[in-house]
Formats: C-alpha cells, structure tokens, sequence
C-alpha cells in the first residue's frame, strides 16, 4: 500500500495520510471529529472492558472540549490521534499517540487507544493504523523510541504489536481491576528511526 507522504516534517492535518488495502483513508483527526471520536471509543469501552485502562462510565462523563483538547491541530500536538473513515464516511478505526515534553523523556512515544470496529476487523486497518503512527513519530523528529501496555488477555492485539516491531520489556501484574479479576498489562516498545 502507498502512504501519501507529506515533505514537512510535520504530519499533514487536513490530508489523507494513507490509502489502506480496503480504501480506506487515514487522516489525522481535527476538533471537528471529536464527536464521532467519542461515540466510537465510548462503543470501544464497552464491547472491551479487559482491553482499556478507562471505562465507559468514566470517559462518558468528560466534556465534548476534553475530547477536542485530544485533537488540537496546533504544530507540536501533544497527542495525534489517527483515524479512518468507511465510504459511508463513518469513523471506523482509530489510534493516538502521545508526546512527552520534558527534556530528558522527550524522545519516547506512547501508543494509545487503538481501535477498529467490529465490521472492519481481519482486512489490515490495525495494522495501516500502526505503521502510520509509526511514521507519524518519526517524522515529527527526536522520536527514538514507541511504546504501549496491552492486557496479556488479548492475543490479537499481542500479535498485531509483534508483527509491527514491538517487543516486550516488562509485565506489570495486577495492572488494571475488573469487578472480578486482576489483569497484567504486557508493557511493548518499539524502535522509531
Ligand atoms: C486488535 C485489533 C486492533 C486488530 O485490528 P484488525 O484491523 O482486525 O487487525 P489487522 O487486520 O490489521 O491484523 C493484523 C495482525 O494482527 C493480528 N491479529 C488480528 N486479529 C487477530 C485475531 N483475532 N487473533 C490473532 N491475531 C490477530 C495478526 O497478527 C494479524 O496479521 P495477519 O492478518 O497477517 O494474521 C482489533 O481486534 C480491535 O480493535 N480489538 C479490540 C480493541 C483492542 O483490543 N485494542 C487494543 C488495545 S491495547
């Protein structure tokens, strides 16, 4: 597949990023999606309660301006989030990165929230959505390091992370409690070049 790269070193707001193998466009998503970002992570939320530190009833609860504050489109975001729109033109798949801002951190970046929903499962969008944001933070420069946390009960998500370079470093037991259970969090990184 052909990523629609942009020259800047920073990623382009307002255009495709990428045209997957089941024509969908990636973009950056703007204010403007915060909306459709919420439905969809909120529908994330509840269908996966073992895949997500947050819950449904706490994300329903902040503002629409704290989903928007997710996707500011200034220059140097402190978070991108990705995302990819079916030809009905509804969201159907995304994911965020996050930026850190301290002189001695600045060079790791965090993964978060990825997501596709049911009906596009099984045709690449994780995978696309991934290698995006992987291009996202190298071309943002002083990008050298990814990283994330995935529950070790969710060998599909275990398996799209390896096969997109990232390796395990750690396993912290006990990361997020369920009404009856405790989950650990595999703890992944991935070079950036
Ligand atoms: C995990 C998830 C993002 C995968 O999205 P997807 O678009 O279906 O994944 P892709 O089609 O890009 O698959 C890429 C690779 O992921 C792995 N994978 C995907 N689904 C899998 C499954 N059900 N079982 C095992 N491996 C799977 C495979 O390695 C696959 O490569 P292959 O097709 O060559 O075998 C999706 O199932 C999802 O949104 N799950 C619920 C939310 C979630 O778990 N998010 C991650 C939180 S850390």
């Amino acid at each position: 597949m052909d990523a629609i790269t942009d020259a800047n070193a920073h990623p382009p707001l307002d255009k495709p990023l990428l045209l997957t193998d089941c024509q969908m466009l990636i973009r950056v998503l703007k204010p403007a999606d915060a909306h459709a970002y919420r439905s969809l992570m909120l529908a994330a939320y509840s269908a996966h309660p073992d895949a997500f530190s947050s819950t449904r009833h706490e994300r329903e609860k902040k503002s629409l301006a704290w989903w928007q504050a997710r996707l500011t489109d200034t220059k140097q975001p402190g978070s991108v989030v990705l995302g990819a729109h079916d030809d009905t033109g509804a969201l159907c798949a995304v994911v965020g990165v996050s930026f850190k801002s301290q002189e001695k951190t600045r060079h790791k970046a965090t993964l978060f929230g990825l997501y596709v929903a049911q009906d596009h499962r099984g045709q690449g969008l994780g995978r696309s959505l991934i290698e995006q944001a992987q291009q996202l933070a190298s071309k943002r420069g002083g990008i050298k390091l990814m990283q994330l946390t995935v529950s070790e009960t969710n060998p599909a998500a275990i398996a799209l992370y390896r096969s997109c370079g990232f390796e395990q470093f750690g396993l912290e037991s006990m990361a997020i409690a369920l009404a009856d259970r405790y989950i650990s969090k595999l703890h992944m990184a991935c070079l950036i070049d």
